[in-house]
């Protein structure tokens, strides 16, 4: 089954219609995580608010392994997330696309394995190659297909790297020029550890990551909510025009 985890401005899969909804207990939280289970042509899809319902988990608190492990039990082998994301790079300014392919992690103190206690022996997953290369090329050509019937087409880069830092508050714009020299073509707070988490369980995952403010310093003056909250909403209807380009090709 495949499953997707919606970012800040996507809580629902609202073309599918109603969904049914499924608590599923995991050994990660004491709550039960809700699980939307929607039935699109090519078959059943899960979704997850990855911020809860309401939007009320910031980025530090959301209990990825019980996300991941409620995914999991329910049988979800494949995973695409959206992820709004702050551009560096000049091709990654508000409302463009990047389906990243790398990740530098600059996370602290998240609760990022399965593999911590209790083992019988030590695991080292390989990570080389964080996104399932084959499910990034699907989701390019469902991004290609919204693309064509749209009237206002976006750049789509569909290589790079995505820097995931700790939040919630946003970054220096020393911390930004040092994400930059590192190679960061974008800026987020959420993917870490939910695609290594994702690798642990080996699931597939491939990222949709939609730029909605430049990140600290690429341009004079400072970044608002309500800048941001703009550049999502517009950009979210392009959102869902791939999710449903995705799923119909499935
Ligand atoms: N920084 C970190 N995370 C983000 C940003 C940003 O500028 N914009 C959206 N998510």
């Amino acid at each position: 089954m495949l499953a997707i985890i919606g970012g800040s401005g996507l809580y629902a899969l609202k073309a599918l219609g109603e969904p049914q909804s499924r608590q599923v207990k995991t050994d990660y939280a004491a709550d039960a995580v809700a699980v939307q289970l929607y039935t699109s042509g090519s078959g059943p899809v899960a979704f997850i608010p990855r911020h809860g319902q309401s939007h009320r988990l910031p980025p530090h608190r959301v209990n990825y392994r019980a996300n991941i492990a409620a995914l999991a039990e329910l049988g979800v082998e494949q995973i695409l997330a959206i992820n709004a994301v702050g551009g560096i790079t000049a091709a990654m300014g508000p409302g463009a696309l990047l389906i990243p392919d790398q990740i530098i992690d600059y996370t602290q103190g998240r609760e990022s394995t399965f593999f911590d206690e209790n083992l019988t022996e030590v695991v080292h997953v390989d990570f080389s190659q964080p996104f399932t290369t084959s499910l990034s090329h699907r989701l390019a050509s469902a991004c290609e297909a919204a693309n064509q019937s749209s009237d206002s087409p976006r750049s789509i880069q569909l290589q790079g790297v995505y820097g995931c830092t700790q939040g919630p508050r946003l970054e220096t714009a020393a911390e930004i020029n040092r994400m930059q020299q590192d190679g960061c073509d974008v800026v987020g707070m959420t993917a870490m550890p939910e695609v290594v988490l994702a690798r642990e369980k080996g699931m597939d995952y491939a990222m949709l990551a939609l730029s909605v403010n430049w990140a600290a310093g690429i341009v004079p003056g400072t970044i608002t909510m309500a800048d941001i909250q703009a550049v999502m909403n517009e950009g979210m209807g392009f959102v869902h025009e791939v999710i449903s380009r995705f799923l119909s090709a499935e």
